[in-house]
């Protein structure tokens, strides 16, 4: 039975994850879900903000659709996504942007580069190490290169090695194997990178980053789309697989139900794509588009709708979809 774990998290991840959720049943009403609750609301509550049964559990899972937990400055705090994409190995964060014109894949370094997790704050200077492994590097340009030979077969490195010797490191390493499967590639700096990609999106294809790049840079190209919540994402490991928004918590909106789905149920159609069911996949995608071009839109994207009357639509648009169940 296939089993899939609903991480709703904090903030708005409890308004778009039930829609994104329902959806799932909906086409799958046989899969086993089960809710695992993590996250900042979960230490405010219980002083622990994931446990080692709930890592547990999420490896019981054969994929995990997961919200977005609040990830508070504090000096002891540990983020509980950082924390399941380095328990789970969740080493390539595949972030689609993609539109008329346009289709890009921002695959992120997700295990180490800024977020090493080596760092310490002393009384008159704070260091964070940035590790650029040749293991971590290999296994994420062999994923781009991989992701880059089903789609137009287009790699761009993006790196800032005219400053930091960890991405001369990054870089050369890139350039091998790209060489080596006989991909066409080139490379950017990352800040020229993040203006041409607004400036020029059609020009690109896969783009592989580290860690810290890819978070910003995903970020800034969701402009392209509409903003953040319409870009989803995929974590996949060699073993495991977590399937979440771009955005985060959204505490400024959190409550009020005007939160964008899309990037929910986006993250559920690669879910489903991850599992084997690329139809599903489609259907939701083509549900979304059913709905956004029947006028019904949240208000980040210049409608009125609420999260749950989109939803709701959605889940409508779906279950007229032809179906084979
Ligand atoms: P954010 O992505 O939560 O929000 C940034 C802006 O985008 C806000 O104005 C928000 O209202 C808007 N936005 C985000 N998602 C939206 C949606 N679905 N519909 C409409 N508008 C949307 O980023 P932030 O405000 O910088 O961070 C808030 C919290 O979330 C922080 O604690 C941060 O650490 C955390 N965070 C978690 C994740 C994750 O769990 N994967 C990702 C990013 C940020
Ligand atoms: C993301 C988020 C996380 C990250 C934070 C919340 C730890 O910004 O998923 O993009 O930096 O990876
Ligand atoms: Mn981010």
């Amino acid at each position: 039975m296939t089993r899939i774990a609903i991480v709703e998290g904090d903030g708005i991840g409890h308004e778009v994850i039930p829609v994104a959720h329902q959806a799932l049943e909906l086409l799958h009403p046989e899969y086993d879900y089960f809710p695992v609750d993590v996250g900042y609301g979960r230490w405010e509550q219980t002083g622990c903000p994931c446990a080692d049964a709930d890592i547990a559990a999420l490896k019981t899972a054969d994929a995990v659709l997961f919200g977005a937990v609040t990830t508070p400055p504090m000096r002891d705090y540990q983020s509980v996504v950082l924390r399941i994409r380095k328990a789970l190995d969740l080493y390539a964060n595949l972030r689609p942007v993609k539109s008329d014109g346009f289709d890009i894949l921002i695959v992120r370094e997700n295990t180490e580069g800024m977020y090493s997790g080596i760092e310490e704050i002393g009384p008159d200077r704070a260091t964070t190490l940035r590790v650029v492994s040749r293991t971590g590097t290999e296994r994420i340009v062999r994923a781009a290169i991989r992701c880059a030979g089903q789609r137009r077969g287009k790699l761009t490195i993006g790196h800032k090695a005219n400053v930091l010797k960890s991405d001369v490191f990054f870089r050369d390493i890139c350039i091998a194997e790209a060489q080596n499967a006989g991909v066409e590639y080139n490379d950017k700096y990352i800040d020229a990178l993040g203006l041409d990609i607004l400036q020029h999106p059609g020009a690109y294809d896969v783009v592989v980053t580290t860690n810290i790049f890819g978070d910003i840079i995903s970020d800034v190209s969701s402009y392209l789309v509409g903003g953040l919540g319409l870009v989803p994402s995929a974590n996949i490991g060699d073993r495991y697989a977590l399937f979440e928004p771009v955005h985060g918590s959204a505490p400024d909106i959190a409550g009020k139900n005007i939160a964008n789905p899309i990037a929910a149920l986006r993250s559920a159609a690669m879910l489903l794509a991850h599992i084997g069911d690329q139809e599903g996949a489609e259907r939701i995608e083509s549900a979304i588009g059913t709905v956004i071009s029947s006028g019904i839109l949240t208000r980040d994207i210049g409608g009125s709708a609420g999260t749950w009357e989109f939803g709701e639509a959605v889940l409508k648009a779906l279950g007229n979809c032809p179906v084979g169940r």
